[in-house]
This record gives structure tokens, C-alpha cells and sequence, in this order.
């Protein structure tokens, strides 16, 4: 026997500082539906998921429940694996950073690269807030009063230097440049690794800080027990350890590693994609086979985030539409890889429209015809089936090639894609019914053998549908199953879609209750968003405030207060330091008929400003000028911040030679 293909998938561990919401549920929902098609396609499967327990956050948001970091840990991953148990999600493992048998291979990791000379010790530079004792910095401060503060408590922060251990990321650098363009597949959607090459490779790696004194609740650096292991390394080993790498047991490790594929949000690619190929290159091993990185699901125009209050949880929804329409809708509603919004109104829509319309009413017409008209058991009849009724042939064809479109999508990852191809033939199939009239045909004794070709070609496309949504659907292919009177688990497979006809005569069919009910949108959109418990998602709408124009809600501007600013281009002139300041570069502008001098705080993104010298950025144009260090400073250049490595990058202009500078943005 040849050995089974294997298939290793995972989602990121998620921060247990919270409970899981519908974004965590999205990825873990398309993990395991991948995970369940492989499964279903005969391939030897592992999906993991799991918690990235350990730092800063965690231990204050313990400190704040008056619990021990490790309580606080233990009852969100409780609370977490049930949550996967309701969305029927079937992972093989559960890793948890907190687990010894993580902590111990982490810590040989590290001191492995250490012994190599991956990793060394220096100071790292930043702000300090002593009450909180977070280091930050420049640009992560907060001004408050003219002075630069803690964004967490708002006191004061002193600058600080703190030990740290550095990985050399830049030695890789050129590695993995051309590790990407060889391997087209790596990264996908593709556009990410372009993102990747051109932002941050192409400009250089800068060292990576992998070690904390500040706080305790990491793993040990255990030749260093001032240290714990700050983040990055610690988390994304989670997908070795789990399969036991390192140890004398590492038999799933050997079967399963590289990955096929990690499943991560679009925010954290780059350390999927940068820092874990590279740590895994200094350990000799092979690099997983692809990084995929999806969109987000928002809300409004926001990512869900429970600091924005836009959450949206799985646990109500599911209470109330059940588990398999919450995951068909998560796979359905938007391409795998973009954005794409939540509302409840999508939800009920798409149940009501491509769940209770398009293939609750195919099953339950299909299987009453059955009834009506021979006595609920399935007639002879796929012999000869194109000639005794040539109407459904390309229906027929359509079908049996089904399995290999949904195949192409799957292998894409274009879950909605797949689900697509497979409501093409619902839709079909519910046109072939109305093409065909099977009550005309059913009062002409003579059309009987065309009647029980068409109620076969039905029944049959039907099994076709309820195999293929196994994977998105765990429960509701049974109940199809149910109704159509398939009780052999061979007919349930991947493998009895090799060609059509395999439904048996003389089967009893059932009739069940509606697959899915109709509901009345408008109703159900009172119950979501009104003010009961049973509240799923925030309302879309928020009330409007008081004194904003009546067209701008809460928390919106009017497009008039948007024409309020001057947003312009500006062609870097020159760009050096403030003397004296640690952070302040000068920038000289020309703005085509003016050139002005802007101060900004971003001189540590930035150790070389030249390399900003004919860069065209975007400027906020009418802010009321200001005095810094004895410079008028004329506007605000504007620049992104990534919250969670303190990265900061100016905006620049896409073909800005094609623009003039001091253009009008808008
Ligand atoms: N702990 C790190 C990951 C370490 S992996 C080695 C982390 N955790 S997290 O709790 O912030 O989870 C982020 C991941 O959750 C995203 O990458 C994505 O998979 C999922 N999502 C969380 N919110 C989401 C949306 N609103 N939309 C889509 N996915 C979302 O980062």
C-alpha cells in the first residue's frame, strides 16, 4: 500500500486576551473546512490551532481580573475550545505557549541560535513608563499637554535603555529575497509577497529585539534568567513544537512538517512570511509550502476589535440560524484574501436566498415529486438516461465535472469560489425542474421513463451537492442524506462522485423538515439589532449625536468636514536631523508654487533621512502652523504606525513622477 498523502494546515494561535470573536472564527472555520475537503479527498490530515498565552498584555489584563496570568489563560482556553467544539471545528491539536512541552523546545531553540551566533545581546533604546513598565517608542508616545506621554496610563515616560537579545534577521536577507521569487507559491495572494520584497526586504531587515526584561510571564531564556522570550519566536515556533520537533518523540513532526499551509490574517504575514522562514532556515528545516494570507471581516468600515466595541460573537448566531449557517455564510460572503463587511442584513439574506430558497426548496421539491409520483422509492432508470431525456444532458455533465471545479477552487483556497461552482448546479437543477415539469409529465402514463429520468437526474445531482458541502457543512448533509434515503456511507464519499448514476433504484425516500426555514428578514434584523440578549452584532447604524450635522453619525464626518483639510503632495527637498532632538527630522518640501519646512517625530524609523530625498509624500497641508525647537513647523506629513512592532512608515505616492507636487488629495 502506498503511504496516504499528508496534509498539515494551521490557523495563528490567537491572544487569549479576550474570547474569540467572528474574525477568529472566520480563519478557524476555513481551516478546518480545508482541512475536512483533504480529509475527504483521501489525504492523511493535521490541523492545528491553539493560543499565543505569554506577554505584557496578558499578564495586566490578569492583574486587572485579580487573577494569576495563568488562571486568566486557562479559563479563555476553555472557553475557546468549546467555542470550536459549537462552530464543529475538528482539530487534531490544541497547542498552548503556556504547555511545557512548548516551553522547553522554545527555550532549546533560542539557545540554539544563540550558540550559533543567530542571536546577541545589546541595548535596546526606547521610552519608559515606570507605573506600567512598558517601553514604547518615540512615536507610540501620546501627546498630552505639550507633552509626550504613555498611551496605556497617560503619566509621563522617561527614555530608557533595556538588555536585549537581538536575532540578525539582515544575514538572511538576500536568502530569502530569492527564496520568494523561486517559489512563486510561498506566499499567496501573490501581491503579498511583493508587499514583502519590496517594503521591507528590498529596504533591509532591520535586527529583531527577541527578548524582555520588563516582564515575567514568557519563557525563561534559561542560560539568561533576566530574559523571556519576547513574542515572535516563542509564538510562531508553536507550529514545530506542537508536532513534537526537538524531542525523542517526533514522529508527527517527521510525517507532517514543512506545513502545506498557515492560514493567517493579512496583519501578521510579514512575521509569517520574513521572520519564521528565516528562523526555521537557521535551524536547517524545510520552510512550509505556502503562507496565506485572507482579508479581514469588518464591520462597518472597521476591523472588529474589542477596543472599538464592534465586536460581533459567534455564540448567539449560531444559537439562533445553527452552526452550518453561520460557517456557510463566513466561506460564501466574501473572496478568501479581500476584506469583507459583516452585517446581519448579508447574513439573513444570503440564508434565506442560497440556503432556504436555492437548496432547501431542490430537496424538498425533489424528494415530494419522489413521493408523488412513485411512492417515495426511487424508480429504475439511469440506464440509457441521455436518451430517454436528452433535456438534462448538459445538466448530467455539469454535475460529474462538479467535483473537479470545486477541487480547482479549493486548491486556491477560493472557498466562496467553490461554494459557487456547487450553487451553479443547485441553481440548475431548480431551472431543470421548471424546464422540465415533472407534473405535466407525471399525468402522461406514457412519459413515465422520461418523469423518473428527470426525478433521478435530480436526486442524483442533490447526493453530488450534499458530498461536496461536507466539509463547509458538517450537519446538513446528513439530513439530506436522511431525506434521500442514502444510507450506504459509500455514496457518502469523494470517490462516488468519479461518475454519474450511482444512486440505487428502489431506495425510500423521506420527506424531513425544511433544511432551512424561510425567514422574515425584516424581523430578524429587529431581534439582532435590537436591544435584547440575544444581540449577535452591533447595529450598523449608530444613533446620531446630538450637535453633528443630522447626515454625519456618531463617530462620522460629513464629506464637508473632510473638504475641511488640505491634503497635499510635497517632493521631499532635503531631510536631516534636529540637532539636539533624538527623534525630530526637518524637512524641506516643494509644494510647486511654495516649499515649507515641516518638523516630524520620526527620526528613529529613519536612521539615513536621506534615503527620503525625492520622495513624494502626502502632507496635511492647513494645519495651523507650529513652533518646535524654535522651527515653525508648516503641516503634518503622514505616516502609518504598526501597532504591534512599533514600525513606522511615511505614505508616499504611488508613480508620484506622474504628479505634480503640492497636487490636491482627496
Ligand atoms: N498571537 C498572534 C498570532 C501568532 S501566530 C504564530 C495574533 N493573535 S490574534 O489574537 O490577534 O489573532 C489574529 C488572527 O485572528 C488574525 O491573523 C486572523 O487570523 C484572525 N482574526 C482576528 N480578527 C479578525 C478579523 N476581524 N477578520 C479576519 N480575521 C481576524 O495575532
Amino acid at each position: 500500500m502506498p503511504e496516504k498523502k499528508t496534509f498539515y494546515i494551521t490557523t495563528p494561535i490567537y491572544y487569549p486576551s479576550g474570547n474569540m470573536h467572528i474574525g477568529h472564527t472566520y480563519t478557524t472555520v476555513a481551516a478546518d473546512t480545508m482541512a475536512r475537503f483533504k480529509k475527504m479527498q483521501g489525504y492523511d490530515t493535521y490541523f492545528l490551532t491553539g493560543l499565543d498565552e505569554h506577554g505584557q498584555k496578558i499578564e495586566k489584563k490578569a492583574q486587572e481580573a485579580g487573577v494569576t496570568p495563568q488562571q486568566f489563560v486557562d479559563k479563555i482556553a476553555e472557553e475557546t475550545k468549546a467555542l470550536w467544539k459549537l462552530m464543529d471545528i475538528e482539530n487534531d491539536d490544541f497547542i498552548r505557549t503556556t504547555q511545557e512541552r512548548h516551553m522547553k523546545i522554545v527555550q532549546k531553540i533560542f539557545r540554539r541560535f544563540y550558540d550559533q551566533g543567530d542571536i546577541y545581546k545589546a541595548e535596546y533604546e526606547g521610552m519608559y513608563c515606570t507605573p506600567c513598565e512598558s517601553f514604547w517608542t518615540a512615536t507610540q508616545l501620546v501627546e498630552k499637554d505639550g507633552e509626550k506621554v504613555c498611551p496605556d496610563c497617560g503619566r509621563p515616560c522617561q527614555p530608557m535603555k533595556e538588555e536585549s537579545y537581538f536575532f540578525r534577521m539582515s544575514k538572511y536577507q538576500d536568502w530569502l529575497i530569492d527564496y520568494i521569487e523561486s517559489h512563486p507559491d510561498f506566499i499567496q495572494p501573490a501581491s503579498r509577497a511583493n508587499e514583502m520584497i519590496n517594503n521591507f526586504l528590498k529596504p533591509g531587515l532591520q535586527d529583531l529585539c527577541v527578548s524582555r526584561t520588563s516582564f515575567k510571564w514568557g519563557v525563561p531564556v534559561d542560560f539568561d534568567d533576566k530574559h523571556v522570550v519576547y513574542v515572535w519566536i516563542d509564538a510562531l515556533s508553536n507550529y514545530i513544537t506542537a508536532l513534537g520537533y526537538g524531542t525523542d518523540h517526533d514522529e508527527l513532526f517527521r510525517k507532517y512538517w514543512p506545513a502545506d499551509v498557515h492560514l493567517v490574517g493579512k496583519e501578521i504575514v510579514r512575521f509569517h512570511t520574513i521572520y519564521w522562514p528565516i528562523m526555521l532556515h537557521a535551524l536547517g528545516l524545510p520552510l512550509p509550502k505556502q503562507v496565506f494570507a485572507h482579508g479581514w471581516l469588518l464591520f462597518g468600515m472597521d476591523k472588529m476589535s474589542k477596543s472599538k466595541g464592534n465586536v460581533v460573537y459567534p455564540g448567539p448566531i449560531v444559537a439562533r440560524y445553527g452552526v452550518d449557517t453561520l460557517r456557510y455564510y463566513l466561506m460564501r460572503e466574501m473572496p478568501f484574501g479581500a476584506d469583507g463587511n459583516y452585517t446581519n442584513e448579508s447574513f439573513l439574506t444570503r440564508m434565506n436566498a442560497d440556503l432556504a430558497n436555492d437548496l432547501g426548496n431542490l430537496v424538498s421539491r425533489t424528494v415530494a415529486m419522489i413521493e408523488k409520483y412513485f411512492d417515495g422509492v426511487t424508480p429504475d432508470g439511469f440506464d440509457g438516461i441521455d436518451e430517454k431525456e436528452p433535456t438534462g444532458v448538459s445538466l448530467r455533465q455539469h454535475c460529474v465535472q462538479l467535483p473537479k471545479l470545486v477541487e480547482e477552487q479549493m486548491d486556491k483556497l477560493q472557498f466562496s469560489q467553490a461554494l459557487a461552482e456547487i450553487w451553479k448546479v443547485v441553481g440548475e437543477c431548480n431551472k431543470y425542474i421548471d424546464l422540465t415539469q415533472p407534473w405535466v409529465l407525471g399525468r402522461d402514463p406514457e412519459k413515465r421513463d422520461e418523469l423518473a429520468a428527470v426525478l433521478l437526474t435530480l436526486a442524483e445531482c442533490v447526493r453530488f451537492v450534499a458530498v461536496l458541502i461536507q466539509p463547509f457543512m458538517p450537519n446538513t448533509p446528513a439530513r439530506i442524506f436522511e431525506q434521500l434515503g442514502v444510507k450506504d456511507e459509500a455514496l457518502k464519499t469523494w470517490d462516488s462522485l468519479s461518475s454519474f448514476g450511482r444512486l440505487p433504484a428502489g431506495t425510500k425516500v423521506q420527506k424531513g423538515e425544511a433544511l432551512f426555514p424561510r425567514i422574515d428578514v425584516k424581523k430578524e434584523l429587529e431581534v439582532l439589532n435590537g436591544p435584547s440578549e440575544e444581540k449577535a452584532a452591533p447595529k450598523a447604524e449608530k444613533p446620531k449625536a446630538e450637535k453633528k450635522p443630522a447626515e454625519a453619525p456618531e463617530g462620522c464626518v460629513t464629506i464637508g468636514d473632510f473638504e475641511k483639510l488640505s491634503f497635499r503632495t510635497a517632493k521631499v527637498l532635503a531631510c536631516k536631523k534636529v540637532e539636539k532632538s533624538e527623534k525630530l527630522l526637518s524637512f524641506t518640501l516643494d509644494l510647486g508654487s511654495e516649499q515649507r519646512t515641516v518638523l516630524s517625530g520620526i527620526a528613529k524609523a529613519y536612521p539615513d533621512p536621506t534615503v527620503l530625498v525625492g520622495k513624494t509624500l502626502v502632507l496635511f497641508a492647513n494645519l495651523a502652523p507650529r513652533k518646535i525647537m524654535g522651527t515653525e513647523s508648516q503641516g503634518m506629513l503622514l505616516s502609518a504606525l504598526d501597532e504591534q512592532t512599533g514600525t513606522l512608515r511615511l505614505l508616499t505616492v504611488d508613480d508620484a513622477g506622474s504628479i505634480a507636487p503640492g497636487s490636491e488629495i482627496g
